[in-house]
C-alpha cells in the first residue's frame, strides 16, 4: 500500500542518504549511501521512502496540498549534526581573534582575564531570557548552514545555579527554535575564581552539588570536563564524570586539546561516547579509543580560529577504526564559525579526510556520537526528514566563503527557503 506523504523533494541529481549502520568506521566511513535521480517523501516530519524518482508514484500517496520541493538538479545530503558547542553564552570576546592574529595563544589570553572566565562574568549576571535572546541568532546562523540539530553545553556559570540557568536556556531554545538541542552539563570546563586556590573544593560542589541537581532537574544528557594542562587533570575528571554517569549523566570529554593531556584514557576509563579536540592525542590514545569504541569528535575550526598550528590526527584515527564526528565547537572564543561545511572543509585540506568520511562525520557519525542515529543523521524511512538541498556538487560545499546551501529542511518543514544564491560551478 501506498505510504500517505505531505512533502517530497524532486528533481535531485544525487541523494548521499548516509544510511546507518551507525557508526561508520574504517574504510566504512567512506559510504555516503549514494542514489542517483532519487526522491524523497516525508509524512508528518518522518520519511517514508527514500529511491528512484521513477517508483515514486507506486510508493508513495501525495496530499493534494503536498509541499514539493524542486531540488533543481542539485544534491540531497542529510540535515548536519553539530555535536560540540558552547552556543549559549553571554558577552563578546571576538578581540581575543584579534590578539590571535598579533600572537596571543589561548593560553596566554585567558591567563590576561579573557577566555572562559570572561564568558563566566558575563554569563553569570544573565538572565535565561537574555541567555536565549543572545543565543536565537547565533542558531539561526548554524540552521542557514544547514546544521538541524545540535548539541549545546553550559560551562560558563560554574556556580549551580548559574549552570542550571544555561541548561534552562537550552531547554527553552529547542523548544522555540527550529534546531534541536541536545544539552550537556559542562560544569567542569573551568575552576571559576573563587575556588582559584580550592580545586578540591571546586570538584566536590561538581559532584556533589551541580551534578545531582542537573540530573534531578533533568537539565542535560550529558556531563563533559574540560580536561586539560591547567585545567582539570585526569583524575578529576574521570572523578566528575563518574558522578555523573551514577547521577545518570552519559560522559564525553573534551580531550587532548592544547596539550596531551590523558583525555583520551579519561573518556575510555569513563566509558564515555566522546573524546573531543584530540589534537594532541598520542598513538596510544588512539589505540585505547579504537578498542573500546570510542567516537573521536574532531573541532578543526577551532584549531584554525586558535592558530595552534596543527591538527587532530584524523587520518590516523579513522585508519585505526576509531568512528569519526566533526563539530564546530561554536564558542565565544575560537568558535567563530557556526558552519559544519566549513568544519568539513578543514577535515578535507587540513586533515586528510575524503569528503565521503568528511559528509558521514558531519550527519550519521555525528549523531550516533549524541546517541541520536535512531532519528536524525540519514536520509532512511523512518528517520526525521531533515535534509540539505545543495547547489551543484558535494564538493561545492566545501567552498569557504559562499554557501552552496539551497533549501534547509527540518522535520519536513521548509525553513530555509531557496536563497537567492546563483549557480556558479
Ligand atoms: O572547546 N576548551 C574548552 N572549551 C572551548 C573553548 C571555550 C572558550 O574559549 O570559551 C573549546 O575550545
Ligand atoms: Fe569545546
Amino acid at each position: 500500500m501506498a505510504a500517505d506523504a505531505d512533502l517530497v523533494v524532486t528533481c535531485a541529481r544525487l541523494v548521499a542518504t548516509c544510511a546507518g549502520p551507525a557508526p561508520r568506521r574504517g574504510t566504512a566511513q567512506r559510504q555516503i549511501g549514494a542514489l542517483a535521480d532519487a526522491a524523497i517523501a516525508a509524512c508528518d516530519g518522518h520519511i517514508v521512502y527514500v529511491g528512484p524518482a521513477a517508483d515514486l508514484p507506486a510508493h508513495v500517496h501525495l496530499h493534494h496540498d503536498a509541499v514539493r520541493v524542486d531540488a533543481g538538479g542539485g544534491l540531497v545530503v542529510p540535515g548536519f549534526v553539530d555535536p560540540h558547542t558552547h552556543a549559549v553564552y553571554a558577552g563578546d570576546r571576538r578581540d581575543e581573534l584579534r590578539q590571535r592574529i598579533d600572537g596571543a595563544t589561548y593560553e596566554a589570553v585567558a591567563a590576561a582575564g579573557g577566555g572562559i572566565a570572561s564568558t563566566v562574568a558575563a554569563t553569570r549576571t544573565a538572565s535565561v531570557d537574555a541567555l536565549v535572546t543572545a543565543a536565537r541568532p547565533r542558531l539561526n546562523t548554524m540552521l542557514a548552514c544547514g546544521t538541524t540539530t545540535c548539541e549545546i553545553k553550559s560551562g560558563y556559570g560554574l556556580t549551580t545555579d548559574a549552570e542550571v540557568a544555561q541548561l534552562r536556556a537550552i531547554a527553552a531554545l529547542d523548544a522555540a527554535h527550529p534546531v534541536d538541542t541536545v544539552a550537556t552539563f559542562l560544569g567542569a570546563h573551568d575552576l571559576p575564581p573563587e575556588y582559584r586556590w580550592d580545586r578540591t573544593g571546586y570538584v566536590t560542589l561538581v559532584k556533589d552539588e551541580m551534578v545531582p541537581r542537573v540530573a534531578q532537574e533533568r537539565l542535560a544528557t550529558w556531563c563533559d570536563v574540560f580536561c586539560e594542562r591547567g585545567v582539570f587533570r585526569p583524575d578529576e575528571a574521570l572523578d566528575i564524570l563518574q558522578a555523573g554517569s551514577r547521577a545518570g549523566l552519559r560522559p564525553r570529554v573534551h580531550a587532548d586539546e592544547l596539550s596531551a593531556s590523558g583525555g583520551a584514557y579519561v573518556a575510555v576509563a569513563a566509558g564515555a561516547r566522546s573524546a573531543d579536540h584530540l589534537v594532541f592525542v598520542e598513538a596510544a590514545g588512539v589505540r585505547a579509543l579504537a578498542d573500546a569504541g570510542v567516537c573521536a569528535v574532531l573541532l578543526p575550526s577551532a584549531a584554525f580560529y586558535l592558530k595552534l598550528g596543527r591538527y587532530a590526527p584524523a587520518r590516523s584515527l579513522i585508519d585505526t577504526g576509531v568512528p569519526v564526528a566533526l563539530g564546530t565547537d561554536r564558542n565565544p572564543g575560537g568558535g567563530l564559525s557556526p558552519s559544519m561545511p566549513f568544519a568539513m572543509a578543514l577535515a578535507c585540506f587540513a586533515m586528510d579526510m575524503t569528503l565521503e568520511e568528511a559528509l558521514v562525520a558531519a550527519t550519521l557519525n555525528a549523531a550516533w556520537s549524541l546517541d541520536l542515529d535512531d532519528r536524525v543523521g540519514s536520509l532512511e524511512p523512518g528517520k526525521q526528514m531533515d535534509a540539505v538541498v545543495i547547489d551543484g556538487d558535494l564538493i561545492d560545499l566545501l567552498r569557504v566563503g559562499i554557501s552552496a546551501i539551497r533549501i534547509v529542511i527540518k522535520q519536513g518543514r521548509v525553513v530555509i527557503p531557496s536563497a537567492a544564491v546563483p549557480g556558479d560551478p
